[in-house]
């Protein structure tokens, strides 16, 4: 079975989002594999975003993703690395679906980064490169 690793970024865990996030990916049938609370370091956050370097929303994402905790999750199920990004809905707050995390409860936009409750790896590689980095005994 798959591996993803999910994270429930600043804005969701300063809003008490987190049960509600794992609520429904437990209810989808995805176990969690592990789970910690952290306030992850630029280091890290710099890794974990290589690929958005030089990008405009880079500096705001790493000042936004590392102001407070965050929750990072690895889940397990079948074909989860898709199915938990179906969950998480459009990047967009503003423009994802009704039904997903992001749809539903995302409420933070005309800002510099768009704060979008989650993360969710976007491939088998990536799932695996982040989940190495956000728990590397694992
Ligand atoms: P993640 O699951 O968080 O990786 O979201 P994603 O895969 O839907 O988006 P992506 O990896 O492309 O971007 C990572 C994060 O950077 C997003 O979740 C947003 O918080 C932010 N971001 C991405 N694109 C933009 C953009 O065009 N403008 C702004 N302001 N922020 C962006
Ligand atoms: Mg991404």
């Amino acid at each position: 079975t798959e591996r993803s690793l999910v994270l429930v970024k600043p804005d969701g865990y300063a809003r008490g989002l987190t049960g509600e996030v794992l609520r429904r990916v437990e209810a989808k049938g995805y176990t969690l594999a592990a789970l910690q609370v952290l306030t992850p370091g630029r280091e890290l956050l710099a890794q974990h975003y290589a690929e958005h370097e030089g990008k405009p929303f880079y500096e705001p994402l790493v000042e936004f993703m590392s102001s407070g905790p965050v929750t990072a999750v690895v889940i397990e199920g079948e074909r989860c690395i898709e199915g938990f990004r179906a969950l998480a809905g459009a990047t967009d707050p503003t423009t994802a679906a009704p039904g997903t995390i992001r749809g539903d409860l995302g409420r933070d936009w005309g800002e510099k980064v768009q704060k979008n409750i989650v993360h969710g790896s976007d491939s088998p590689e990536s799932a695996d490169r982040e989940i190495g980095l956000w728990f590397p005994n694992l």
